[in-house]
């Protein structure tokens, strides 16, 4: 375990750190090869399997970056983390979660089965594609523009410049769209959803579509670790109330069916996404001992390998890893 009387902010630390980082992603960089990438969307199947890359940040600048980090990848369900957040901040909490639950569902995050199968007053989480569509129907704006260009101003805060939606994944997702069509027809069936349907899929297939890196996750990460506000900064960014309900819901259900067991082994919020990039939230800790990251971090990953539930699969055993020599857990 990595271990001293360090502060880890010295370059000397850094360079450590870095060496560390190096290492674990050399080693899990062969778990790849255990996982497939995502072809229900064709061009996501394009994607190479055996990439894996990894960014930390930190208060006061730190960074740690390791692997395949210039690779940009379409964001996909990480997005729902931006939506939710947003759809929260134009309409408030009350109204958002009146019309979608927070519990987890143990199914897959494109299930239909289970919209019948329970007597459902509302989808279970923003999640899974059921309320994550229910919530985008909410977002203001009558046209996809007007309903993104608040997801997109929201990212631009956080990553420091305006990401750009990928039209050929959009294409590809739009084309391929059955299953996401048949949940939102029984949306509209169920009086769910609060916008036009073709206007609500067209938002959601182009919020997947927006192109990000690991340094961009890590960001994300970083703001929600702190609270909604930037660390250096102290610009509050996402009211903390929404950042607090928005890490507890990445917890529950940001990993889909392999929620619980990512909350048991790892045991930090976390979002996943089938193009195989994972933001994970360490916030600050108040235990007393030398880690790394002590003020809390960020980290994005990205490993389009993908397990059977749709996450990164050796993304998730790079962060067991680390939140195990970091001492990351929440618990
Ligand atoms: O099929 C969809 O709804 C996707 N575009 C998003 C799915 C996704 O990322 C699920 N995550 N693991």
């Amino acid at each position: 375990m990595v271990q001293g009387t360090v502060n880890w902010n010295t370059q000397l630390d850094k360079k450590w750190l870095q060496e560390y980082v190096d290492d674990w992603v050399a080693f899990y960089q062969k778990a790849t090869e255990e996982g497939e990438v995502a072809s229900y969307i064709p061009i996501l199947a394009e994607a190479n399997p055996n990439h894996l890359g990894i960014a930390i940040h930190g208060k006061n600048g730190m960074r740690i970056c390791s692997g395949d980090v210039n690779t940009t990848f379409t964001i996909q369900s990480i997005s729902k983390v931006i939506s939710f957040m947003v759809a929260c901040m134009e309409r408030g909490v009350s109204y958002v979660l009146d019309r979608v639950d927070v519990e987890p569902t143990g199914e897959a995050f494109n299930s239909i089965m289970h919209l019948e199968m329970k007597s459902l007053n509302k989808p279970f989480n923003p999640f899974v594609n059921a309320g994550a569509l229910t919530v985008t129907s909410m977002l203001e704006g009558k046209t996809s523009k007007e309903k993104l260009a608040p997801l997109l101003k929201l990212l631009e805060k956080i990553i420091g410049y305006r990401p750009k939606i990928n039209q050929a994944v959009f294409k590809s997702e739009n084309d391929t769209s059955a299953r996401n069509r048949a949940i939102g027809y029984y949306l509209v069936e169920t009086g769910f959803l609060e916008s036009d349907l073709e206007v609500t899929l067209e938002t959601y297939f182009k919020q997947c579509s927006i192109e990000v890196t690991v340094d961009d996750l890590a960001r994300i990460g970083l703001i929600l670790a702190n609270d909604g506000e930037d660390p250096d900064s102290d610009e509050e960014i996402i009211p903390r109330q929404i950042a607090r309900i928005t890490k507890a819901l990445m917890l529950t259900c940001g990993m889909y069916d392999a929620s619980g067991k990512f909350a048991t082994y790892v045991g930090i919020p976390a979002k996943s996404g089938v193009s195989g990039g994972i933001v994970a939230v360490a916030p600050p800790r108040v235990r007393n001992a030398p880690f790394p990251f002590i003020e809390g971090c960020g980290i994005g990953v990205f490993g389009p390998a993908l397990e059977s539930r749709g996450n990164s699969i050796a993304g998730m055993k790079l962060l067991k890893h680390i939140a195990s020599q970091w001492d990351l857990s929440i618990f």
